[in-house]
């Protein structure tokens, strides 16, 4: 037998339902705040991501998946969207186009060569946004509310805003540094990681998974100190348009994010429920990127945006105890005794569908009860069973599942009856 690869997943028809729930649920709620979606390719030119991610971070380095194609040219799997909505606005000039900012959504799978554990696969689906040409606190507000609005509507409860300014080029320029300064003398204690990092990308050492307890990292400066008036007063008036919309926040100021183009606002939604006994708790993650078209060859617009992954949604609905109200209903089963039954429902059953009503019938030559098993399992609303008798008196009893009450009909006005009741 060959297993599925691993780190990824069939979603099978029972949850299905539920990722199309999902998925319908984030589409209406992206027309609410003007977004549009836009596709890109599951594969782009490496050095998109080598160039856009940074090639010092645990992304480019470990995680993607990257082969030369038959034309010998370096292709990788998307392990995530922001570079690739980036790329694509510039190839398509989207600075040109009058509704500024452009504000975009996708939603796909993306890929990273992570060690698989729960909430962690090696394919997952991000859904994100990308608000694309304006830097104004008020988008970055927008953004987060936005993603606090997309896990509330799911009912979701136990959540914690997390937020950090990493300032503009300036401010970091500065700051990394005084953390080669604090580090130096350590960095010899540090994983191997950390010390390749220390000079070319000082920052990641704050979010270094395996360092992450040590007293340097505790006592590290910090990047709130080192923010210029500029992008002090950034932060401040996200955090002021925060408040004034009652979104509650928490300020981190270690939360760097594992990704290079990040500047000013940075953020993270995270689990919060005591009881959760899962090692991922982030749910959700974004910011500002202020220099990230520039580098890719664009224009120099800024944009903002997040991307959350549909399994750990799912994950953070199951720890909850939340379930969606899946629409589940199927309106007609038909029980046949007979070919000649069967021949007619063939029928029916075509100008049932072409009709818009939903209507299966038996394929196992099924007895009577059994039929009646499969209308139950599938929960169809009616059933009719159609014999020989009923073909020629064109008279049959409608069945509705709910009550147990049946009504004569005659087999000839299936269809109507169906089409009276929408
Ligand atoms: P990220 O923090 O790398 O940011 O990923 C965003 C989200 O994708 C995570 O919070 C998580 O929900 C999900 N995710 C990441 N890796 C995995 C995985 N291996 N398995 C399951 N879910 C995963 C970005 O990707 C940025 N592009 C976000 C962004 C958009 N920033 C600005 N715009």
């Amino acid at each position: 037998m060959i297993n599925i690869p691993r780190g990824t997943q069939d979603i099978l028809p029972e949850d299905t339902k539920q990722w199309r729930y999902i998925e319908n649920k984030l589409d209406e709620l992206m027309t609410l705040y003007n977004y549009q979606e836009i596709r890109t390719p599951i594969f782009e030119s490496t050095e998109l991501f080598a160039r856009g991610v940074g090639d010092s971070t645990d992304v480019v380095q470990k995680e993607m998946y990257t082969f030369l194609d038959k034309g010998d040219r370096s292709i990788t799997l998307r392990p995530e969207g922001t570079a690739a909505v980036v790329r694509s606005y510039i190839e398509h000039k989207m600075q040109g186009d009058p509704n500024q900012p452009v504000k975009l959504y996708y939603n796909g799978p993306m890929f990273r060569y992570e060690r698989k554990q729960k909430g962690r696969y090696r394919q997952f689906t991000q859904f994100g946004v990308e608000a694309i040409g304006a830097e104004n606190p008020s988008i970055d507000a927008e953004v987060l509310a936005m993603v606090m609005h997309i896990y509330q509507s799911f009912g979701l409860k136990h959540l914690k805003l997390v937020i950090n300014s990493i300032g503009d080029a300036d401010s970091r320029k500065e700051y990394n540094e005084a953390l080669v300064k604090h580090f130096e003398p350590v960095i010899g204690d540090f994983c191997s990681d950390c010390q390749s990092r220390l000079h070319t990308n000082p920052m990641r050492i704050l979010d270094c998974k395996v360092d992450k307890d040590k007293e340097a990292v505790k006592t590290a400066p910090r990047i709130t100190e080192f923010l210029n008036a500029e992008s002090t007063k950034y932060y401040d008036e996200v955090k002021q348009h925060l408040d004034n919309l009652n979104i509650r926040y928490e300020e981190d100021p270690n939360l760097v994010r594992g990704l290079d183009y990040y500047t000013h606002t940075a953020f993270e939604l995270m689990i919060d429920n005591p009881n959760y006994d899962g090692a991922i708790t982030t749910l959700c993650g974004g910011g500002r990127y202020n220099g990230l078209l520039e580098l890719l060859g664009g224009p120099n617009n800024t944009g903002i945006g997040f991307a959350l992954s549909i399994e750990r949604l799912l994950l953070a609905l199951e720890d909850e105890g939340i379930e969606l109200d899946v629409e589940d209903d199927f309106d007609l089963f038909i029980v046949t005794m007979g070919h000649e039954a069967d021949n007619y429902a063939v029928k029916l059953l075509n100008e049932l569908r072409h009709n818009g009503v939903k209507a299966d019938k038996d394929y196992l030559s099924r007895k009577v009860k059994g039929q009646m098993k499969q209308a139950d399992r599938l929960q169809a609303n009616y059933t009719i069973v159609i014999g020989d008798q009923e073909l020629e008196n064109n008279e049959i009893d409608i069945k509705d599942m709910a009550t147990g009450n049946t009504e004569k009909i005659n087999l000839d006005e299936v269809v109507a009856y169906f089409k009276k009741k929408e």
